[in-house]
């Protein structure tokens, strides 16, 4: 399938949220996503279900959220109630995985689990065809505008052979310092969304930023 464009809030002027949802939607954008980190599983905090519900009130964008949080369980009824179309929780924090993605799905929305740069793909051999796309964490999470650790682009392509094998349509997400410079490479590795936080919204326009991203998808051939 043809890639999309999921550009993170996480950048964004959170004093005009909805200006900068409409601008990256009117652009181009695919997907919005949005990251909810609590301080404890990663060292910084964001925000929960309000900003979500709210978020939700200004497009028609699916929203994708990105659980960051130690406890992911006790949230999913939440954050699927303020509209989330897709959840994704890090392997790193579910003691039963298997069981968070069927809390997850039994919402009728996407289920995602997200991976650490150090965490193995080997680890959902099990579970894979119950998910609806993987998130490659291409940085470590808790801030925008790191830098992109490039043994990610070896991961996705592993993990995409692996999906691909055995005949799954999962998609793959990469969050974490993907920019104009890296995005066709990705498209390549067999990335089906790239997720960009610093590299729209820290842009000098944002709309143009979304714009070659557009440009790059379409160059890559994918369809
Ligand atoms: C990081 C978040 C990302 C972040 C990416 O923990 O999960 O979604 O917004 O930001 P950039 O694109 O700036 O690296
Ligand atoms: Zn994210």
């Amino acid at each position: 399938m043809k890639p999309m464009l999921a550009p993170s809030l996480l950048s964004a002027d959170f004093a005009h949220l909805a200006d900068a949802v409409t601008m990256v939607a009117e652009s181009g954008a695919d997907i919005i996503h949005l990251d909810v980190m609590d301080g404890h599983y990663v060292p910084n905090i964001t925000f929960g279900p309000v900003l979500v519900k709210a978020v939700r009130k200004t497009t028609m964008l699916p929203l994708d959220v990105h659980l960051m949080i130690q406890t992911p369980d006790e949230y999913i009824d939440a954050f699927a109630q303020a509209g989330a179309d897709g959840l994704s929780v890090h392997l790193e924090t579910c003691n039963h995985l298997d069981r968070t993605i069927q809390v997850i799905k039994s919402h009728k929305i996407k289920a995602g689990v997200a991976l650490n740069p150090s965490t193995p793909i080997c680890l959902l051999d099990e579970i894979l065809h119950e998910l609806d796309f993987i998130l490659v964490m291409s940085v470590n999470p808790g801030f925008g505008g790191q830098k992109f650790i490039p043994s990610t682009l070896a991961k996705i392509s592993k993990l995409k052979s692996m999906i691909t094998a055995r005949s799954l349509q999962i998609l793959i997400s990469v969050d974490g310092g993907v920019g104009h410079d890296n995005a066709a490479e990705l498209i390549l590795a067999g990335t089906d969304i790239l997720i960009a936080g610093n590299s729209v919204f820290g842009a000098a326009d944002p709309r143009a930023s979304v714009r070659t991203f557009k440009d790059i998808i379409m160059k890559s051939g994918r369809i």
